[in-house]
């Protein structure tokens, strides 16, 4: 497909995640909007926290972060001997592994590096290293190409009108341009996106705190809802299409993302809106059968005790899912950067992978 757009024609944003002179730099996503500013980072141990507390977030972009961690490693190690190197590189890897648990992307991304190491155990230590930062630099641009395409493919088959999403996938939650915010954009340029509905997404704010950000700074129009009115809002006929990310699409097509996005899928479905998901190949876990093997993190009860930093509730016990899983059944289509994916989901999501594998 040709590419109309190049990803300058379609954000004023720079890329949310960097590396350059021995350091990661990020948005810092905790800071916004009240501030916008890029933090650099220094060790496998900051970029580690840096995941887990969610200054990086989005599953693209968590996933650039560790692999431009284990790139910090790898420039920074004093290790003389390839015995100590690795010992250390296994040891980065596991800190950044175990930061969060349901993107697969952060997964992929480290094993992709890890695999690349342990394929040229026999080179030179300074080899080693330069391919650790060549090829975490690479994903971080294959991020960036896999949007722009993504962006072209989802304006095709999104019907024009009002569009609503929930959390933020976009420029900030990857490397650059988004996954959803990449098709919203593209949308946008070609005048078939009349009104983008942003979820505030409870509770910590991506679709308030961020998407609002984001596409407002971008001259999106939008307008602001919170979570409980995306239903009336559909019931209404103001909404003909909603598009989300994801976190982990399984082989049946099932995918984890943000919390709330179950409850708008079912809603769709109740209100006949078609309902997509965009992901880029990184996000697609083929080992699991189902959305029911999923790994769900669980996070701080802080959270929904507080809203924007203010406690809004008597201290009582919490659950706080992080993300929910919706069943494949209530998916029009998987926009992915190689094309768009229909039902039924779980061969045609294996014809992908063989179709690929054959080129
Ligand atoms: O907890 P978060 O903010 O990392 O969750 C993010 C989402 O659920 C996104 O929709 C998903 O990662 C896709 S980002 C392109």
């Amino acid at each position: 497909m040709k590419l109309k757009y190049k990803p300058e024609e379609l954000t004023k944003l720079p890329r949310s995640v960097e590396y350059k002179d021995k350091k990661v730099y990020l948005i810092d996503q905790k800071l916004l909007p009240w501030e916008f500013k890029v933090i650099h980072l220094s060790t496998v141990e900051q970029v580690a926290k840096a995941i887990k507390t969610m200054q990086v977030r989005g599953a693209p972009a968590i996933g650039a972060a560790a692999a431009f961690g284990l790139a910090l490693y790898a420039e920074r190690s004093k290790a003389e001997t390839k015995d100590e190197f690795f010992d250390g590189f296994y040891r980065a890897y596991e800190i950044l592994k175990n930061t969060r648990p349901t993107a697969v992307n952060l997964f992929w991304a480290l094993n992709r590096i890890k695999n690349l190491v342990e394929e040229h155990r026999e080179d030179s230590l300074d080899e080693i290293k330069r391919l650790i930062v060549e090829e975490a630099q690479r994903i971080a641009d294959e991020d960036v190409e896999a949007n722009l395409r993504m962006g072209h493919i989802g304006a095709e088959i999104l019907p024009e009108g009002n569009v609503l999403t929930h959390c933020n996938a976009g420029s900030l939650a990857t490397v650059h341009l988004g996954t959803v915010g990449a098709v919203l954009r593209v949308m946008h340029k070609e005048g078939k996106l009349n009104l983008l509905w942003v979820d505030e997404t409870r509770p910590v704010l991506q679709g308030a705190r961020l998407s609002a950000w984001e596409y407002h700074y971008d001259g999106i129009p939008l307008k602001l809802i919170a979570d409980n009115m995306a239903g009336f809002v559909m019931q209404q006929g103001k909404v003909d299409a909603i598009i989300v990310g994801a976190d982990r699409i399984v082989a049946n097509g099932d995918f984890a993302n943000k919390i709330g996005t179950y409850t708008l899928a079912v809603l769709a479905k109740e209100h006949g809106i078609p309902f997509f998901t965009v992901a880029p190949l990184s996000t697609i876990d083929m080992s699991l059968k189902s959305g029911k093997e999923i790994p769900i993190e669980e996070r701080s009860r802080e959270e929904v005790l507080t809203c924007g930093g203010c406690k809004i509730a008597p201290d009582v016990d919490v659950y706080n899912p992080a993300f929910d899983v919706t069943p494949h059944k209530y998916l029009t289509a998987i926009i992915t950067d190689r094309g768009v994916v229909y039902p039924p989901f779980e061969r045609n999501l294996k014809k992908l992978f063989e179709d690929l594998a054959l080129e």
